[in-house]
């Protein structure tokens, strides 16, 4: 009976199959799979991803997570915000033109579905434009270290600011924090896709950890992307945590001779929407401005394997933006970097590589490169590509009082892939 004697054998290679392939090879299960636990799940994760900063776990009372953002109007107010693990009467801001603080501003409770916190935000209001204000929030025996950020000027100044979307917690995106750091912009600006918390609130708290010595000093204004519209509570978290003008999903603000209109593209701009972006653009040639920059999540002419270009965004979009010659419009969501040459119609106006002219067409920047995990690219660029290249990068922007608007795209080594210039 050999088909007896080599039962022990069969039953050993099982195993060990089983042992080797069961965690790639589906094996067919009878029952639902469990429910993880969400306590079980949260260890987890913080066993895979550790606090960034875990010294600033250890006090429960103090604030963390502390950021700044640009108020209305950016040049006489900010908005701070901050978290601490539990309620704390009286929580306010201290600030002041010197160290010395000096004035008070109370903070209000923001409360939303799911928090892992208690979140706080503060107005400081009345403020001079261009100038440096020191700050500490929290309460008399808990406060922040002091900090300071700056307000925008009222005049025509020069300046950097700088910008990617997609960021994340996880390598890179830590280094491409480093290498903003080092610019000190004005101020950065986030082209969605934050934290990929994804509804896990933890992964904000890390976030917002690992932000606060850059976002404590330098106001980060950022527009909303698909991975902020969380299952079950949409946008809540995005608002509730982060403090930004008009109705927080879609604002105006100015910086010296720049106005930006950051514009919600998650829903593909329905009506109204649509309407405020276009109002938007009239209001900012009406004020004439000197430079006018679109910054939304969705890129309008990505040329990504399997994504392409955004076809019902371009119908809706593409010619508001054309009819007011905004300057630049800067993307992410497609986690790539590439630029169009200035473009009309679905059309290329120019095929120079990096002088431009003001009031041509606008040029469109994905910098999706934060730090998130790099997609592919379609075999082939579409004609409206000046350049494209599968990096992580950031984007920096130097404006001047007068002369060209200038803009490099970096590495994270710190090379330069893509530069150029419109001349005023
Ligand atoms: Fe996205
Ligand atoms: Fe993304």
């Amino acid at each position: 009976m050999p088909h007896l004697r080599s039962l022990p054998l069969i039953l050993i290679a099982a195993v060990l199959s089983h042992a080797v392939w069961g965690q790639v090879a589906p094996v067919a299960e009878s029952r639902p799979a469990p429910v993880p636990n969400p306590a079980d799940l949260r260890a987890a994760m913080e066993l895979n991803y550790p606090d960034i900063r875990p010294e600033t776990r250890q006090r429960p009372d103090t604030p963390w997570q502390v950021r700044v953002a640009f108020g209305s109007p950016s040049t006489t107010s900010l908005m701070v915000t901050w978290q601490v693990q539990r309620e704390v009467a009286g929580s306010l801001v201290e600030y002041g033109p010197s160290p010395t603080l000096g004035l008070k501003a109370p903070a209000k409770r923001v409360v939303y579905k799911s928090q892992t916190g208690v979140t706080y935000e503060a107005a400081l209001d009345q403020l001079l434009p261009a100038t440096a204000i020191f700050y500490r929030v929290g309460t008399p025996g808990a406060w922040s270290e002091t900090f300071t950020a700056t307000t925008a000027p009222k005049s025509n100044e020069p300046f950097v600011f700088t910008a990617f979307g997609d960021h994340g917690v996880l390598d890179p995106a830590p280094q491409n924090l480093a290498a903003i750091t080092r610019d000190n912009p004005a101020f950065h600006v986030l082209l969605g896709d934050v934290s990929y918390a994804n509804g896990f609130q933890p992964f904000w708290d890390k976030w917002f950890d690992m932000m606060e010595p850059f976002a404590s000093r330098i106001p980060v204004m950022a527009a909303i992307g698909n991975h902020e519209y969380e299952k079950d509570i949409g946008p809540m978290t995005y608002v509730g945590r982060f403090s930004f003008p008009e109705d927080e999903l879609q604002y105006t603000f100015d910086y010296g001779n720049v106005r930006f209109v950051v514009v919600n593209t998650v829903l593909g701009l329905p009506a109204p929407q649509l309407a405020w972006l276009e109002a938007a653009l009239a209001k900012a040639r009406a004020d004439q401005v000197g430079w006018l920059i679109v910054c939304q999540h969705f890129p309008l002419f990505g040329t990504t394997a399997g994504r392409g270009f955004n076809r019902p965004l371009i119908v809706r979009e593409a010619a508001v933006l054309e009819k007011y010659r905004v300057d630049l419009v800067l993307a992410g969501h497609d986690h790539v970097y590439e630029r169009s040459f200035p473009i009309l119609g679905g059309k290329p106006v120019s095929q120079e590589r990096e002088r431009y002219r003001k009031g041509v067409a606008p040029i469109h920047v994905i910098a999706g490169g934060g730090g998130a995990g790099l997609y592919k690219f379609a075999p082939r660029p579409s004609s409206l590509n000046a350049i494209r290249e599968l990096t992580h990068a950031r984007l920096r922007v130097t404006v001047r009082a007068e002369g060209p608007l200038e803009v490099e795209a970096i590495r994270l080594d710190g090379s330069t892939l893509d530069h150029f210039e419109i001349a005023p």
